[in-house]
């Protein structure tokens, strides 16, 4: 089956849109995709900074408290005169107003005065603290985040061990760990340094609180800088505080909606963070969700690395805003490529829709209807198209009414022809042989008759006339004769130059100049020679009756346009034949000469001839300025 010009052109065009639509669609996937997740991780990376502000504030907050509480009047009396019981009251309502976990005070040396919790474990020294001795040898306030040992926590308060201490809970890619549980604690402590009114050191005081358990600070970031804001019943963002690589203050949810606390980091961000001291950003299963997670590592004063701080949005909200740019982009490419097929199913109607119709016209044209025209429209090539097809439909309607007034002529002659043929030949047969009777009687009476007889001559006249008669018979019967012709291979040239030579040295020609232009390569052609040459006796004479005794008479061969046959032009300077005779002059019996000089039957003759050779006989002729005869002859003859 052919497919359609239609089908073909909007085919393309559908690959072309299909194609580019893809690309687009591709490509714009990809790029919304990674706008929107590379958005989602600066936006972590800020929120991360925050997280940092917020806990690097809470550790300034303890030194800011630590530092007050040092300055206070009642302190330096306290140690001076060891009033531990006014210390342990003050200490009690600092610790409850600014809710410290530990508030511990210590001599200059380090040993331990008073702790705010437990008022039996005393007089032992801190120095090994990190804190409390930069505190003293600086003597300045210093705050940072620490690991603190289970018998430490338990000599500043039992209950902080209790709220210190967290069984792991297995979790699927956290990094193999021998150990089942976390005694000691992350604290935020601060030490500040304790003067007299003289200005000597007389003591350091110190503090903090316990991370573990504590969730002021993830609870302050979510709320500053997630402002709770929730998504399909989860909270947005997340922080949590690693100790080590256990999360000991989170408000990441587990399924029963309790904290995940005792959860651990991922092998990865352990390796990143936690061995290499590196941040890590990008997409985390954290505990049951997928978030777009920043963490960090937390380092203690020496700058050890001790933990971790996270932050993390929630990504399916950025999945959901990246679903729906996608569809809305895919929605938009979709539409274009529609409207693009629409347009181009019409362009490709536009283009078609004429030639369709040129198309409808050549089929008309073709079935024989010459008068179909198609109408016009717009301006372009097509229309040219369109015009010069009707062009070709006028010259073409124009050539085929020609054609057929000329065949309705030809039948027309030939027919008339056969008519008077068949009545010239009955008529000859049937005077012939009266005439014979005639002639003889007549030669048998003159044989009889003497000599000297008077009635001799008249008689005589009889055999003339009835000889005439006999001559204008044959000629009938030549002219009306349906045998065919007796054909061999010939040479036209040749046959031409016999008939010229027997009649260039008659009386008639004296006066005729004859020009030859004789085609050297004429091909040899079957025919009757005889016969032909009769034809051109006939045509010669004629021409030479046309020019009156004077002029010229120019005889020519070649081959015809077409190739396949020969033309031999007799072209006269005579008298030339009129427009109203020039169809009557093969006729038989038609001529315009005087009586006894023409029998008009020399053309007829002719044509019979040259009919019967498959050929034709034409002229074309001037009134007084002379005519022209074209023989023409198949050189081969079809059968
Ligand atoms: N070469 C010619 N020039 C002018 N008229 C011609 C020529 N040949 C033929 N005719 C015309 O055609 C007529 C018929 O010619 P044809 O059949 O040979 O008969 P005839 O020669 O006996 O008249 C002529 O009478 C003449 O009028
Ligand atoms: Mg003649």
């Amino acid at each position: 089956m052919k497919t359609s010009l239609k089908t073909k052109l909007v085919t393309s065009f559908l690959a072309v849109i299909i194609i580019c639509g893809l690309a687009a669609t591709v490509v714009g996937i990809h790029l919304i995709g990674d706008t929107i997740i590379s958005q989602a991780q600066d936006r972590v990376r800020t929120d991360l900074n925050s997280a940092r502000h917020i806990y690097q504030d809470e550790i300034h907050g303890v030194e800011a408290i630590l530092r007050l509480t040092a300055q206070r009047f009642f302190l330096e009396n306290a140690i001076l005169e060891r009033d531990t019981e006014t210390i342990k009251m003050e200490f009690n309502r600092v610790r409850k107003r600014e809710s410290l976990d530990i508030l511990t005070l210590a001599d200059e040396t380090g040993r331990v005065i008073v702790r705010a919790q437990n008022p039996f474990i005393n007089d032992e020294s801190q120095e090994h603290d990190e804190l409390v001795s930069r505190a003293l040898s600086t003597r300045e306030v210093v705050g940072a985040t620490v690991i603190v040992a289970r018998e430490e926590l338990l000599k500043e308060d039992p209950d902080l061990a209790e709220q210190a201490y967290i069984k792991f809970i297995p979790t699927p890619r956290a990094k193999p760990s021998l150990e089942t549980e976390q005694t000691s604690a992350m604290c935020i402590k601060a030490a500040a340094p304790v003067f007299g009114y003289d200005g000597s050191l007389v003591g350091v005081l110190y503090g903090g609180n316990l991370l573990n358990r504590n969730y002021k600070i993830v609870d302050k970031v979510k709320e500053t800088v997630y402002q709770g804001v929730r998504y399909k019943g989860k909270d947005i963002g997340t922080a949590t505080i690693f100790q080590g690589d256990l999360r000991i203050s989170t408000n990441v949810k587990q399924e029963d909606g309790s904290r995940a606390i005792g959860t651990r980091v991922s092998e990865e961000v352990y390796e990143q963070v936690l061995v290499k001291g590196l941040p890590w950003i990008d997409r985390a299963f954290v505990v049951n969700n997928w978030y777009i997670a920043a963490y960090e590592p937390i380092k203690d004063i020496k700058g050890k690395i001790i933990g971790i701080l996270y932050v993390g949005i929630l990504e399916e909200k950025f999945m959901d805003m990246r679903k729906k740019a996608i569809v809305i982009f895919l929605g938009i490419t979709l539409a274009g490529m529609a409207i693009a097929v629409i347009t181009s199913g019409f362009l490709a109607d536009g283009v078609l829709q004429p030639i369709k119709r040129l198309v409808f016209a050549s089929q008309q044209l073709a079935g024989g209807n010459l008068d179909y025209r198609i109408g016009t429209f717009r301006g372009d090539e097509i229309a040219e198209l369109a015009e010069t097809f009707n062009l070709m439909a006028s010259s073409l309607k124009e050539r085929d009414e020609q054609l057929k007034e000329y065949t309705q002529q030809q039948i027309m002659k030939s027919e008339r022809l056969a008519t008077l043929g068949q009545l010239a030949a009955g008529v000859a047969h049937e005077i012939n042989n009266p005439l014979g009777a005639v002639l003889m009687y007549t030669h048998l009476s003159l044989e009889e008759m003497e000599a000297g007889d008077p009635r001799r001559q008249n008689l005589e006249k009889v055999v003339g006339e009835a000889t005439r008669c006999k001559d204008i018979v044959k000629d009938l019967l030549d002219f009306a004769r349906q045998t065919e012709p007796k054909v061999e291979e010939s040479d036209a040239n040749e046959i031409l130059e016999r008939a010229l030579s027997l009649l260039e040295n008659q009386a008639l020609f004296q006066n005729v100049k004859i020009t030859r232009v004789f085609s050297p390569s004429l091909p040899k052609v079957m025919m009757d020679s005889s016969q032909i040459q009769q034809v051109f006796t006939n045509i010669i004479l004629n021409a030479a009756e046309a020019v009156n005794g004077e002029g010229g008479l120019t005889v020519a061969t070649r081959i015809a346009l077409d190739g396949k046959s020969i033309e031999i032009e007799f072209t006269d300077t005579g008298c030339g034949v009129s427009q109203e005779n020039l169809e009557k002059i093969f006729d038989p019996f038609f001529t315009t000469k005087q009586v006894g000089r023409g029998t008009g039957l020399g053309l007829a003759v002719s044509y019979g001839i040259v009919a019967r050779h498959k050929g034709t006989i034409n002229v074309k002729s001037e009134l007084g300025k002379g005519s022209t005869f074209i023989v023409k002859l198949p050189i081969r003859r079809e059968a």
